[in-house]
């Protein structure tokens, strides 16, 4: 394992959720679903939507708190990585766009898309630009504004998703031992056309027939992915702990991308872990994609349960297939 000269860490975390509710029994009442199915099935309960807006208008008051939080102005951000499937455009890039909402006059940045690996992507990405000693304030953002692209005709999907942001700052640390400790990063294209949104790039750009073929929203074969996602996430999380020589004991939180409660559940059975030992809001926000782990991380730093020194382990699966995790030590003082 490769040791940089100079450790990456979180020195701020927040998030931003729309207030706008879609239930499970909103959901009854436009596809043939209902509650018992959705919540064994997936564990949620609840998503947010967010009516009038764009992906950048879910990440500006996440990195606006972050700027308040560590007591920082816009100028003083070196780079913007945001993490998106659901970019406000093609181009520019939301990243450009929240540089001149939140007049980040010093920053440059850019869009990732790695779909629910998206933040775990971004953070390895945002570290790169710490360790090598060439930048020192580096937001990484994950945004989706999944109800923009979701069909809520399709009982399959349409219970799943759901809209918000999460961010985190990545500053030098100047503790060695602690911080962005260790990644394993994975791809395989093969996974590709078990869950994808084909329509609007270049393989289909839009016309009425990709509109009327439903090109333009989410197709997922929920079945096939789970299979994967379930193997993938356990397998990568079970890696980074033996090469870390860490154990279900001294693991103090997984954080997992939320997309299914039966495969974060059997990912800690793996990782021999109590489920007291996981962070879960699976239940009211759904799958949000990028935001997913940020949400967590800020919701239990802000409930006074993330604490100084604890080890955290990410991980994530998502569209692609692309798929990680990472070993954290948290450094932020206490909430
Ligand atoms: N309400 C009620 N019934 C539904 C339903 C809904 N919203 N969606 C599907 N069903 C039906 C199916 O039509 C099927 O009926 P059939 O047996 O008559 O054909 C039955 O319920 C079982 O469907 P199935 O797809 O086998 O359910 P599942 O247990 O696999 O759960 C998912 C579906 C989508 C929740 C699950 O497959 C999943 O979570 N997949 C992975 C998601 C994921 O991790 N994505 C990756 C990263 S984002």
């Amino acid at each position: 394992m490769r040791k940089p000269p100079i450790r990456a860490t979180v020195t701020a975390v927040s998030h931003y959720a729309p207030d706008k509710v879609l239930s499970n029994f909103d959901l009854e009442k436009m596809v043939d679903t209902n509650d018992e199915w959705i919540r064994a099935r997936t564990g949620i309960r609840e998503r947010r939507i967010l009516e009038n807006g764009a992906t950048s208008d879910l990440a500006v008051p996440a990195i606006r708190e972050i700027l308040e939080q560590r007591g920082i102005g816009p100028d003083e951000i070196d780079v913007l990585v945001v993490t998106t499937v659901t970019p406000d455009m093609f181009f520019p890039s939301t990243a450009c766009v929240i540089q001149e909402k939140l007049k980040l006059q010093n920053a440059w940045g850019f869009d990732l898309s790695a779909a629910c690996s998206g933040f775990l992507y971004g953070l390895v990405v945002g570290a790169q630009f710490i360790e090598s000693g060439t930048h020192k304030k580096v937001l990484v953002v994950g945004a989706d504004k999944m109800s923009a692209i979701t069909d809520y005709t399709d009982r399959n999907t349409c219970i799943l998703f759901g809209d918000a942001a999460g961010a985190v700052l990545l500053e030098p640390s100047e503790d060695y031992e602690a911080g962005l400790l260790d990644h394993v990063m994975y791809c395989d294209g093969s996974g590709g056309e078990f869950l994808y949104m084909k329509g609007g790039g270049s393989l289909n750009p839009p016309t009425h027939e990709t509109v009327d073929k439903k090109y333009h929203y989410i197709y997922q074969d929920g079945k096939a992915v789970f299979k994967v996602a379930v193997v993938g996430m356990a397998d990568v999380s079970e890696e980074i702990m033996k090469r870390n020589n860490l154990t279900g004991d001294n693991v103090d939180w997984l954080v997992p991308h939320q997309a299914n409660l039966r495969i974060i559940s059997a990912c800690a059975d793996r990782m021999n872990l109590a489920i007291e030992k996981v962070m879960l809001n699976i239940d009211r926000y759904g799958n949000t994609t990028a935001a997913t782990i940020p949400l967590c991380l800020s919701e239990w730093w802000k409930d006074g349960k993330l604490l100084k020194d604890q080890n955290l382990i990410l991980s994530a699966f998502g569209a692609g297939y692309t798929w990680g995790a990472m070993y954290l030590k948290w450094t932020m003082d206490n909430a």
